[in-house]
């Protein structure tokens, strides 16, 4: 546990609704395509991506530490609206990129939306910074 009472942890299968509902409260543009089954599913094949932030026992932030074998991103950054400004999603990168170093990645990314500055300041504290070089290519795979 940090100084600032937070502790990082894994999040468990029984709290996937939990989840779901401060995504709504907490996140960014939360995704259309969020649902328990998706949840689920990154859970059983990397028990560690989803980090959850708690403070007295309380969900207090997310963020996905995706490692797939080859690159690091982070999805899903997101802290309570009554938790912020206390160190709480500096806590969760932190932990992310600790998780990443422990499995040889080299670079950590985070999908940010254009517009959302408050983000901006945080991962620019992080020491993240935009890539001007590349852009999403994207293409649905359902119907
Ligand atoms: C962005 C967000 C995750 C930041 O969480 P947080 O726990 O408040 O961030 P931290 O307390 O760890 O802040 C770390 C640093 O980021 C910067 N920062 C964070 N929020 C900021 C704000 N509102 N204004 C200016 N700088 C800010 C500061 O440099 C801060 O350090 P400081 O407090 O010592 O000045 C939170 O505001 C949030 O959940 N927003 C809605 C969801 C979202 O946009 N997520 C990002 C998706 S990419």
């Amino acid at each position: 546990m940090s100084d600032t009472g937070v502790r990082i942890r894994a999040g468990r299968l029984d709290e996937i609704e939990a989840v779901l509902e401060f995504w709504l409260l907490a996140a960014e543009n939360t995704d259309r395509h969020d649902s328990a089954e998706g949840v689920r599913r990154l859970m059983e094949r990397d028990p560690e991506a989803l980090m959850v932030a708690e403070i007295d026992g309380r969900l207090v932030g997310t963020l996905i530490a995706g490692w797939d074998g080859w690159r690091a991103h982070l999805y899903r950054l997101a802290v309570h609206p009554g938790h912020r400004r206390r160190g709480v999603a500096r806590a969760l990168i932190d932990a992310a990129e600790a998780r990443f170093a422990r499995f040889g990645a080299v670079r950590s990314d985070a999908m940010v939306l254009d517009a959302n500055v408050l983000a901006h300041q945080a991962w620019t504290a992080a020491g993240y910074g935009r890539q001007t070089d590349c852009s999403r290519w994207v293409r649905s795979l359902r119907s």
